[in-house]
């Protein structure tokens, strides 16, 4: 069955159908609806049976924790304990906003929602839909990404619809999301700050604040990171980076021709400023090459839109790394399987 999709404007918001999702989660229900990052898949963090709910419909392996979004600096001291003064301090500044954090839990939390581990990861979003439905229902919300176990993150509504009808029960439609890629996952070690997962805050952001923050290498994060797989963001169509080098560039376009002849459907992301080199093939701008806010934004929306092409090879040119670049280039490192 289709799940019931309400449509809410963000910037006007109906309270009443916020209501319906809130009902939902108090019967145990899954409900999606759109952060400032990427849609979620809801369901109330306190009650272990509803989060099981959302392993299911997801496909997700029980090793993989889930983030626990709250609405009220207060709901956190119920969650989490032991905050150290660095913690403190970045929630300061970025909460509420693109940036999760790593905690000691408290017994409140049930065990599936961090899959058994003595941390718990704490998110106050940002975008006005998501904080509003959070504080109505009262409780704390658990949602991971509201995709399909291992396919590249929803930022639309629809994209939640095709991958999870028959599975949740409703979805926000709040359109498009504002950031494009998920939060900044960090954790501590003493007066470290350690970035987990790269995302919607910059590391140049966070260093502004906190001084010291290491950003664990792709190969590390599948290490020490639970539930991180190999092979993540996956669109049907296999994915190939061509490296910001521009002889690289020219080697991938006599590629690309050598893959036309076959027959395969290639797919080309392209940085705004070489989409003229590629006008022979279907290319889509991912957005100026150093402008990394602007191509996250559309990251997700072009791996999914060439599945719906049904394109074999997607073929997608490096991005500067810094800013949100970083969480893009990781996003797309994942998305090609080279990092194992
Ligand atoms: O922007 C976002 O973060 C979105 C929106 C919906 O808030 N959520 C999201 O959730 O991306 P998910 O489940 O797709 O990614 C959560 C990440 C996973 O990589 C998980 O391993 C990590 O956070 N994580 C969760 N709890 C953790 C913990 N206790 N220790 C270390 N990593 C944790
Ligand atoms: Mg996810």
């Amino acid at each position: 069955m289709k799940p019931r999709i309400l449509k809410i404007d963000p910037q006007n918001i109906d309270h009443d159908l916020l209501k319906q999702g809130v009902e939902t989660i108090h019967n145990r229900g899954l409900v999606a609806f759109p952060t400032e990052t990427v849609y979620g898949l809801g369901a109330n963090a306190l009650d272990a049976r509803a989060a099981a709910g959302i392993f299911e419909a997801k496909k997700r392996p029980l090793d993989d924790p889930l983030i626990v979004h709250i609405s009220e600096k207060e709901d956190l001291y119920r969650l989490a304990k032991n905050i150290s003064p660095l913690a403190e301090k970045l929630m300061s500044r970025f909460w509420p906003g693109p940036l999760t954090i790593i905690l000691e839990k408290t017994d409140l939390v049930p065990d599936i929602v961090t899959t058994g581990l003595g941390t718990v990861a704490v998110r106050m979003p940002s975008g006005s839909i998501a904080k509003k439905f959070i504080s109505l229902a009262g409780v704390p919300i658990a949602a991971p990404s509201a995709n399909l176990f291992g396919r590249p993150s929803p930022t639309s509504a629809k994209h939640v619809v095709n991958d999870l009808t028959g599975r949740i029960d409703i979805v926000f439609d709040g359109g498009k999301t504002k950031i494009g890629v998920e939060s900044t996952v960090v954790e501590f070690d003493q007066d470290k700050t350690i970035v987990l997962r790269p995302g919607g805050i910059s590391v140049e952001e966070l260093r502004s604040i906190v001084g010291e923050v290491k950003v664990l290498d792709e190969k590390a994060e599948l290490v020490s990171s639970p539930g991180k797989y190999p092979e993540h963001y996956s669109p049907e169509a296999k994915v190939v980076v061509i490296s910001r080098d521009s002889r690289q560039v020219e080697k991938a376009l006599l590629t690309l021709w050598e893959m036309k002849s076959y027959g395969l459907r290639v797919g080309v992301m392209a940085k705004q400023e070489h989409m003229e080199k590629y006008k022979n093939f279907d290319a889509q701008v991912l957005g100026p090459g150093s402008d990394g806010r602007t191509c996250a934004t559309r990251l997700f929306h072009i791996l999914r839109e060439f599945d719906e092409k049904n394109v074999d090879v997607i073929v997608a040119e490096a991005i500067k790394e810094d800013g949100l670049g970083l969480a893009v280039m990781n996003r797309l490192r994942k998305a090609s399987g080279t990092v194992s």
